[in-house]
């Protein structure tokens, strides 16, 4: 009752958003589907006249005509054929593509935390396999609902034209095949679900394994990973191959039912010929009916079956497109109290976060106020809620309690175009697309100009490297950009930063060591980015901290100690600790530089 009720609703939702703005294309096809249906019927109605006239009484004329009338008949089919096909696929593949979009739509609009909790390989399964399952379930279920059914009723009626009685005896022996053949389908629907979830499982673990590539290397662990994924693979093809048994078996099933079926006409028939109760012609015209019937009839009989398991992939469709972000800009927006590209004092007042599914708060009761100007450096043992800090100013992240405001308005009463266009983050781990070195720079970024890229690239110190490129900035940068180095990355990312000329700078700074030239190169630009900005910065260099207006420690998601370097390193013991381990290795590098 409840899945009835669900598949109805899903039915309906379907045929309101995505096929009832098809209805002409729909109506055209289902007519051709008609004269399809008919002409498949006209085909087993004939063979009474071929046999009756020409064969048996040889009628001259009829000669001419019937094979006139074949002929016609199969043009009209094949041309309603050829409709019926094309005007189904286009509202099928247009349905595939509509559906993706929507699921794209939503998937971009989702929070950071809906991907750190959903695996990105189940989800391209959505994308392409339940998408097609969907959609080829749906043009299945329509031509089974028009075409199959009412050629079968066209070629029952012929049927009962030429002989009642044998005709029931016929009908009596579907019954016989629908059972076993929706016994079948319920099978296939199970194997096909589990096919769906280990197409998931085999897209997951065979990326993650190509962005492992290097681990796997360093490892000698290349037959842990063949046979990790080589499960997953045989695990398909066992689920491919049973349903392919499980198909199979309905074939020899049908003949054989329908092998008894034809046995009995063609015995009570054969008796009704030789007894002259009936013509041959108009017997094998029956037979003829009869044995068509029978592929409409297969169809049909598995038609729940196509139809639950289109039903099975658009639950986990919509379930993507109806994915709604838990933050939510807030529309009434008051972005006009602020000016775009301004400094503002930031605060943040009593702010406690916590991860979904984390134990305990990541940050607890903070209270920062950072002044317009101000180089703030956040500093801390790892783990202990630096990167979270930053992430919640752009609201990728939402505070339990407390407050973060920019110039005195709350964030959550900004625009999230207003907000995010005021920070300009370059984070540890800088993913590149793979596509030109000019694109990952002006990533999201509108008519800017060449003399532009040039100019941020010299000051981001990007120039020289780019220059080494065959192709410049017209370089592609490969997947993630694995043709440039971290530092070059880094650079890119800052390159990124100046021609995006927030007042914000949120600077999450490389922890791998870089070698001194390039850790120089780093902080010349950086020096130049921060000119006129507020900024904050995950320090790792001991320049950093030293230049810093303050220094934020940071210590298990709470604010341990707030002040100036050498006052910490008076006033805080954990501050020393982490100078002694983190900062002052640097001044090492700094000598042999
Ligand atoms: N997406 C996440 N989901 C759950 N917990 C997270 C997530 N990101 C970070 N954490 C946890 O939050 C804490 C702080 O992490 P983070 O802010 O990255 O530390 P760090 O100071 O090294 O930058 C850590 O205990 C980490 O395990
Ligand atoms: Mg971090």
């Amino acid at each position: 009752m409840n899945q009835n009720n669900s598949t109805a609703k899903i039915v309906q939702r379907l045929f309101n958003e995505y096929i009832k703005k098809h209805t002409f294309k729909l109506v055209i096809s289902v007519f051709c589907m008609t004269l399809v249906a008919a002409a498949t019927a006209i085909n087993a109605w004939m063979m009474q006249p071929v046999l009756d006239e020409i064969f048996i009484n040889k009628n001259q004329k009829l000669i001419i005509i019937i094979p006139l009338a074949v002929l016609i008949v199969a043009i009209i089919k094949g041309i309603a054929s050829y409709y019926q096909s094309i005007l189904m696929s286009f509202v099928g593949y247009k349905m595939v593509s509509e559906l993706q979009l929507n699921m794209l739509k939503s998937l971009l609009k989702c929070d950071m935390s809906y991907f750190s909790k959903t695996n990105s390989g189940t989800l391209v399964s959505r994308f392409l396999a339940d998408v097609g399952s969907l959609s080829r379930g749906v043009h299945n279920v329509i031509i089974n609902i028009v075409k199959d059914s009412l050629t079968f009723i066209f070629l029952v009626g012929v049927m009962f034209f030429h002989d009642f009685k044998l005709a029931l005896v016929a009908i009596l022996v579907f019954p016989l095949v629908i059972y076993p053949i929706s016994r079948i389908g319920r099978r296939l629907r199970k194997i096909s679900k589990n096919t769906q979830v280990g197409f998931g499982t085999f897209t997951k673990k065979l990326t993650e394994s190509m962005q492992a590539i290097k681990t796997i290397k360093s490892f000698n662990a290349e037959k842990i990973e063949e046979d990790k994924i080589g499960v997953e693979i045989n695990n398909l093809f066992n689920l491919t191959f049973k349903s392919s048994r499980v198909n199979s078996i309905s074939r020899p099933l049908m003949e054989t039912i329908g092998g008894i079926a034809i046995a009995a006409i063609i015995f009570i028939g054969g008796s009704q010929v030789i007894s002259g109760s009936t013509t041959p012609g108009t017997f094998f015209s029956f037979l003829t009916a009869l044995l068509m019937a029978y592929q409409p009839i297969k169809s049909l009989a598995s038609l729940n079956a196509t139809l639950q398991m289109a039903m099975a992939s658009a639950e986990r469709v919509f379930d993507i497109i109806d994915t709604k972000p838990l933050i939510i800009e807030n529309l009434k927006n008051k972005d006009h109290h602020l000016e775009i590209n301004k400094s503002y004092d930031l605060f943040f007042s009593n702010v406690s976060f916590k991860y979904d599914g984390s134990k305990l708060k990541n940050l607890k009761n903070i209270n920062l106020e950072i002044l317009k100007g101000e180089k703030v450096a956040l500093v801390g043992y790892s783990g202990a809620g630096k990167t979270t800090l930053l992430n919640l100013l752009p609201r990728f992240y939402e505070i339990q309690k407390g407050r973060i405001t920019i110039g005195d308005i709350d964030i959550r009463d900004l625009s999230f175009d207003f907000l995010r266009s005021h920070f300009s983050l370059v984070s540890q781990d800088i993913v590149l697309f793979d596509e030109t070195l000019k694109y990952n720079i002006t990533y999201g970024m509108k008519g800017v100009g060449e003399k532009e890229v040039r100019d941020a690239c010299k000051k981001a110190n990007c120039s020289e490297f780019i220059r080494k490129f065959p192709k410049g900035l017209k370089e592609v940068v490969g997947e993630k950009g694995v043709k440039l180095s971290g530092g070059q990355k880094q650079r890119v990312a800052i390159a990124r930063a100046f021609l995006k000329n927030s007042p914000f700078l949120l600077l999450d700074e490389a922890t791998s060591a870089l070698d001194s030239r390039s850790e120089k190169k780093i902080h010349l630009s950086l020096g130049k980015l921060m000119k006129n900005k507020t900024s904050l910065i995950i320090a790792h260099r001991l320049s950093t901290i030293i230049d810093a207006d303050k220094i934020v420690l940071i210590h298990n998601g709470e604010i341990n100690d707030i002040g100036k370097h050498k006052e910490l390193l008076k006033s805080s013991a954990i501050y020393k600790n982490l100078y002694e381990l983190q900062f002052k290795k640097n001044i090492n590098d700094k000598k042999l530089s």
